[in-house]
C-alpha cells in the first residue's frame, strides 16, 4: 500500500515537473512574434524620422513585437503598393502614416477587413475602416496659433498662413483651427494663404512668387516649423523686418523647431507629438488581445522664448534618460540573452534532473516489483518444487510399474517356455519312436506344430513389449548379409521340399559385407518368409532378394512370394497391431508384421509391401548399409562360444512339425572312456530339472540341484565335469553360480551351460562376461542341449588325449592357449613350479603340492586333470624322467647322482622306472654309455 502512494506521489512529481518544463516551452511560444507592418508615406523630415527612432525605442521594451517597415517618397500609389506588400508577406496590425486621406482608404480598408488591427497614425484617412487614430488635436494647434499671434498683434494685423498639403487631415484641421480664432478678431486678416505642402523647399518657392505682397504681413502661421523657419527667413530678406512666426513640431535638435524658437527665427512653436511610441503600445495591447481606444489624442503646447529653455532642458534630461534607458535596455536585452540562455540549460538541466528522478523512481519501484515477482517467483519454485517431488515420486512409481510390466513379461516368457519345453521334449521323444503309428504321429504332430505356434506367438509379443518399453538393445556385428539370408532360408529347406516349394537368395553380388544385428534381422526374415509359407501354394516360388543401393546408403531385402496376393484395402493396414485380414484369416496371428515394421525402425529402416492378388506379395526392408551406430549398439561376437537360438525352429515347426529331423542319430557321444562324466543340473522347475535328469542320465551321471545354495554345494563337493543351469532361480541367478564358478581356481576349469528364457541380448551378453561357455534359450530341442554337453566334453577329452602321450608332459605354453582364464594359467604355472622345484625330493607327492597350494586332493586331481589333462602323478614322474634324459645328455653327472637329483631313492629303482618308461636304461640312453 505505502509503495502505491510512494509511487503515485512520485508519478505526480515528475509530471508537475514535465508540466513546468511544459510551460516554460509554453511561454517561448506565447513570446511568438508579432509581426507589425509600418507605411510610413515618408522619411525625408526629421519630424517622421523621430516618430521612427521613438518606435525603435519603445520595441525595446515589447520583445514580441516585430515591425516591418516600408517608405515611399510621399507617393500614394507607392504606399498602396507597399501595404499590399505587407498584408502578403504576413502582418498581424498595420500602422500607417497615410500620405492621403482620400486616396489610401480602400487598401487600408482592405486589410481591416481581413480582420487584420489598424493603426492610422498622424494624418487620418477618409472612413472609419480603422481600429485607432493615434495624433494630436490638428484645430486645437491651429486654435492655440491663432490665439497666440492675435495676442500678439493686440487683436489686429494681417497673417500670412502657410498650409500642409491640403488633402492631408492636419492641414485641414490646423486650417481650420486658426480660422475659427481669427475669425473673432475684426480686424485680424489672413490676406496670404500660401501652399507649402509640408516642406521648406515648397514654402520658399511660393513665397518667392508674392515676394512683393510680403511688406504688408504683420505675422506668419506655418502649419509646420520648417517652413515657417523658411517664411522667417524671406520676409527679413525681402521687407527687412522681423515679424512674429509660428511653427508647428517644436522638434529638439539642431536647426529644428526649438532650437530655432531659442534662437529667435521664429517667434514660437507648437508641440506635435509623432505618436510612435503610443503607436507601438497600442500595438502590445492588441497582441496581447486588449482593447485599444478609437482615438488615442496626443498632447500639446506652445513653445516660445518664454519656456523654450525649460522645455529644451526637460527635453534634453528626457533625452539622456531616454539614452540611459536604451542603455538599460541593450543591457536588459544582453541579460535577457543570458537569461535565455541559462533558461535553456535549466530546461536541459530539469529535463535531465527529471528523467534521472524518473529513472530512481523506476529503479525503485522495479526493485519493489522484483521483490514482488521474487517473492512470487520464490512462491511457485516451492510450489513446483513440491510438485517436482510429487512428479518425481509419480515417475518413480510409474518407473517401478515399469520395471515391474517388464519383469511381468520377462516371466511370463519364462513361465510359457519352461512348460512348453516340458511339452516339445516328450513330444520329440515319442515322435522318435519307431513304433508309433501313423494316426498317433499325426496327433503328435498337431500338437508340436500347434505348441510352437504357441510359443512363436509368445516370442513374438514378448519382443515388441521389448520394443515398446525401449528394452530391446540394436546389437550390430560386421558380417556377409548375404550368406546369412541362405542360412536363414535354409531353416525353411524342408518345409519347402516336403511342399515342392522352390526357394533361393538371389544378389547381386555373392557377398556384401555390412553391420546388422543378426537377431533382428533372422527375426524379419523368419516372419516374412514363415508368411510367405503360409500363403504360397504347393509348387509355388519363394526368393529372397539382395540389393546394395551404395547412393543411397542402404541394403534392400525383398521376399517375394507367388502366393494369393492381398487386396489393396488390406494392405493399407498390413503393418498394424492385430490386423487380422479377412483373407489371412486361418493362419494370420496379427503380430508378425507389426513386430516386422518395429524391428526394421529399430534397425533405422523401413518396411514396405506390394502385392497384386492372384499374382503374389513382395515385401520389402531396408537398412543402412553404414551407420554410426552407438558403442552400445555394436557387437563383438565370440567365436568361442556358441550361441544357439531355436528361432528358426519355431518359425518352422509353426509352419508344419511333420519335417523334424532325427538328431542325435549320428552324432558323436561323448564316452569318457569307460567313467561317465559327472554333470550338475541347477533347475528349479520341478518338470524341467527330473526331465533333464531322466534324459542326461542316458549317458552321464546326473546330479541336480534346485537353488542356487544347493548348486555350490555341490558344485565344490563333487566338482562336476560340466554344469547346466538355469539363469532364473530363486535364491541367486545362473549368471551368479557361473560368476562364482568361474572366478574359482578349483573350478574355474568346469564348463558351465547357461539355460534361459530371457533372451535379451544383455543377459546373453552377461551370461558371456562371466564365462558361461554356452547358452541355450528355452524352449531347446534336448538334442541341441545334448550335443553342446557332448561338444564340450569331448574337446575336454581330446586335450586330455593329447597331453597324456608319454614324454609329452603339458607345458604352461600349451596349458596357456587352451585355457580361457588367468586363474586357470595361474594354477597351471605354480603347479609346475612346485613340481620343479622339488623334483630332486623322492617325497614329492600329490599331499605336498596339495599343502603347498593349499587344495584337497580331489580338487588336485579334477583340475590337473581338467586343465592339464593328465594326471598328477604320472606328471611328477614324467618331469622326473625328463629332467633325467637332460641330466643325460649333458653327461656331466653319474647315474647315481642323477637319481639323486630326480628324487629317485636309489640307482637301480631309477634305473629300472627309467626303462619301463623309455625303454632303454639309463646307460644306455643317448646312444652312450653312461658310467654306473
Ligand atoms: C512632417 C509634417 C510635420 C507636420 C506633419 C503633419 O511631414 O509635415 O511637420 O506636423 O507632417 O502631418
Amino acid at each position: 500500500m505505502l509503495c502505491k502512494i510512494l509511487f503515485r506521489r512520485s508519478c505526480l512529481f515528475v509530471l508537475s515537473c514535465v508540466a513546468i518544463i511544459n510551460m516554460s516551452c509554453n511561454r517561448r511560444n506565447d513570446n511568438r512574434q508579432y509581426v507589425i507592418g509600418f507605411s510610413q508615406s515618408g522619411e525625408a523630415d526629421s519630424w517622421r524620422k523621430t516618430m521612427h527612432e521613438e518606435m525603435d525605442r519603445e520595441l525595446f521594451f515589447h520583445p514580441n513585437l516585430k515591425m516591418l517597415y516600408k517608405e515611399t517618397h510621399d507617393s500614394v500609389p507607392e504606399q498602396i503598393r507597399q501595404v499590399d506588400e505587407l498584408l502578403q508577406e504576413g502582418i498581424d496590425v498595420l500602422i500607417i502614416c497615410a500620405t492621403d486621406a482620400h486616396q489610401l482608404e480602400p487598401i487600408v480598408a482592405k486589410v481591416y477587413k481581413r480582420g487584420i488591427p489598424v493603426i492610422v497614425l498622424d494624418r487620418n484617412i477618409a472612413s472609419q475602416n480603422f481600429t485607432t487614430h493615434i495624433g494630436a488635436d490638428n484645430k486645437q494647434i491651429g486654435a492655440i496659433a491663432g490665439k497666440y499671434l492675435a495676442n500678439i498683434l493686440g487683436g489686429k494685423g494681417n497673417i500670412l498662413e502657410i498650409t500642409g498639403q491640403p488633402s492631408s487631415s492636419p492641414a485641414m484641421d490646423r486650417a481650420k483651427g486658426f480660422d475659427s480664432i481669427v475669425s473673432q478678431f475684426p480686424q485680424l486678416h489672413v490676406p496670404l494663404k500660401i501652399r507649402g505642402d509640408w516642406t521648406a523647399q515648397n514654402a520658399q518657392k511660393e513665397l518667392e512668387k508674392v515676394a512683393n505682397q510680403l511688406v504688408d504681413i504683420d505675422a506668419v502661421f506655418a502649419h509646420n516649423d520648417v517652413m515657417a523657419g523658411a517664411a522667417a527667413a524671406i520676409l527679413e530678406r525681402v521687407t527687412h523686418k522681423k515679424v512674429p512666426v509660428v511653427g508647428v513640431d517644436a522638434l529638439p535638435g539642431e536647426g529644428l523647431g526649438l532650437d530655432m524658437v531659442k534662437k529667435g527665427w521664429l517667434t514660437g512653436s507648437i508641440i506635435y507629438p509623432t505618436g510612435g511610441k503610443e503607436a507601438i503600445r497600442n500595438t502590445a495591447l492588441l497582441a496581447a488581445h486588449q482593447t485599444v481606444p478609437r482615438q488615442t489624442v496626443l498632447k500639446t503646447a506652445l513653445i516660445d522664448s518664454s519656456n523654450v529653455e525649460t522645455v529644451e532642458m526637460q527635453l534634453d534630461k528626457i533625452a539622456s534618460q531616454q539614452e540611459d534607458i536604451k542603455h538599460q535596455q541593450e543591457m536588459i536585452h544582453a541579460q535577457q540573452k543570458i537569461y535565455k540562455s541559462q533558461r535553456t540549460y535549466i530546461a536541459v538541466l530539469g529535463i535531465f534532473v527529471t528523467l534521472l528522478l524518473l529513472a530512481a523512481i523506476l529503479l525503485w519501484y522495479s526493485r519493489i516489483v522484483n521483490k514482488k515477482i521474487n517473492r512470487a517467483l520464490y512462491n511457485k519454485n516451492r510450489d513446483i518444487s513440491t510438485k517436482n517431488e510429487q512428479i518425481r515420486k509419480m515417475s518413480l512409481e510409474a518407473q517401478e510399474t515399469h520395471e515391474a510390466k517388464i519383469n511381468f513379461f520377462t516371466k511370463i516368457s519364462h513361465e510359457f517356455r519352461t512348460p512348453l519345453s516340458l511339452i516339445l521334449t516328450p513330444l520329440d521323444e515319442m515322435l522318435s519312436n519307431p513304433k508309433l503309428t501313423r494316426d498317433a504321429k499325426s496327433v503328435l504332430l498337431m500338437m508340436r506344430k500347434n505348441a510352437y505356434r504357441l510359443l512363436q506367438l509368445v516370442t513374438q509379443l514378448m519382443d515388441l513389449r521389448k520394443i515398446e518399453f525401449g528394452k530391446f538393445q540394436l546389437q550390430v556385428s560386421q558380417d556377409d548379409i548375404v550368406g546369412f539370408a541362405h542360412e536363414v532360408l535354409q531353416s525353411f529347406d524342408s518345409l519347402a521340399k516336403q511342399r515342392h516349394i522352390t526357394t533361393r537368395v538371389a544378389s547381386s553380388t555373392r557377398s556384401i559385407a555390412c553391420f546388422f544385428d543378426a537377431y533382428v534381422i533372422e527375426k524379419i526374415l523368419l516372419n516374412l518368409l514363415s508368411n510367405a509359407f503360409k500363403f504360397t501354394p504347393d509348387g509355388g516360388d519363394i526368393q529372397i532378394l539382395l540389393k546394395e543401393d551404395r547412393e543411397g546408403n542402404r541394403i534392400l531385402l525383398e521376399v517375394e512370394d507367388t502366393g494369393q496376393g492381398i487386396d489393396e484395402e488390406s494392405q493399407k493396414q498390413l503393418f498394424s497391431f492385430f490386423h487380422n485380414p479377412q483373407k489371412r484369416q486361418t493362419q494370420s496371428n496379427g503380430i508378425g508384421l507389426s513386430l516386422v515394421r518395429e524391428l526394421a525402425l529399430l534397425h533405422h529402416g523401413n518396411v514396405s509391401v506390394e502385392s497384386r492378388p492372384h499374382r503374389g506379395t513382395k515385401f520389402s526392408f531396408s537398412i543402412p548399409l553404414e551407420y554410426h551406430y552407438t558403442p552400445q549398439e555394436m557387437f563383438l561376437k565370440s567365436e568361442e562360444t556358441s550361441f544357439s537360438d531355436s528361432q528358426g525352429n519355431i518359425f518352422t515347426m509353426a509352419l508344419d512339425a511333420g519335417s523334424f529331423a532325427e538328431t542325435s542319430a549320428d552324432t558323436h557321444i561323448f564316452s569318457g572312456n569307460e567313467k561317465r562324466a559327472t554333470i550338475l543340473v541347477v533347475e528349479d522347475n520341478d518338470d524341467l530339472r527330473n526331465m533333464l535328469h531322466r534324459k542326461l542320465s542316458e549317458s552321464y551321471d546326473v546330479v541336480t540341484a534346485k537353488d542356487g545354495q544347493t548348486a555350490i554345494k555341490t558344485l565344490y563337493e563333487l566338482l562336476p565335469d560340466l554344469i547346466v543351469c538355469d539363469i532364473v532361480l530363486p535364491d541367486m541367478d545362473g549368471l551368479e553360480i557361473t560368476r562364482r564358478c568361474k572366478s574359482d581356481v578349483k573350478t574355474s576349469y568346469i564348463p558351465v551351460v547357461l539355460l534361459t528364457a530371457r533372451t535379451s541380448d544383455q543377459q546373453y551378453k552377461e551370461g558371456l562376461k562371466n564365462l558361461a561357455n554356452a547358452y541355450l534359450a528355452k524352449p531347446f530341442h534336448f538334442d541341441v542341449l545334448n550335443e553342446t554337453i557332448n561338444n564340450l566334453l569331448v574337446n575336454n577329452a581330446l586335450l586330455k588325449e593329447h597331453y597324456t602321450s608319454l614324454g609329452n608332459n603339458p607345458t604352461l605354453e600349451n596349458v596357456a592357449e587352451n585355457s580361457n582364464s588367468k586363474q586357470n594359467r595361474k594354477f597351471v604355472t605354480d603347479f609346475i613350479s612346485v613340481v620343479e622345484k622339488n623334483l630332486s625330493d623322492e617325497q614329492l607327492n600329490v599331499q605336498m603340492i596339495c599343502d603347498t597350494m593349499h587344495l584337497s586332493k580331489v580338487q588336485l586331481y579334477r583340475k590337473v586333470k581338467a586343465l592339464m589333462q593328465t594326471n598328477v602323478n604320472e606328471y611328477i614322474l614324467n618331469a622326473r624322467i625328463l629332467k633325467a634324459k637332460n641330466y643325460l645328455r649333458e653327461g656331466e653327472l653319474t647315474i647315481a647322482e642323477i637319481a639323486t637329483k630326480t628324487g629317485f631313492a636309489t640307482s637301480s629303482y631309477f634305473s629300472t622306472v627309467f626303462k619301463r618308461l623309455t625303454g632303454v636304461s639309463p646307460s644306455e640312453f643317448n646312444g652312450k654309455k653312461v658310467s654306473n
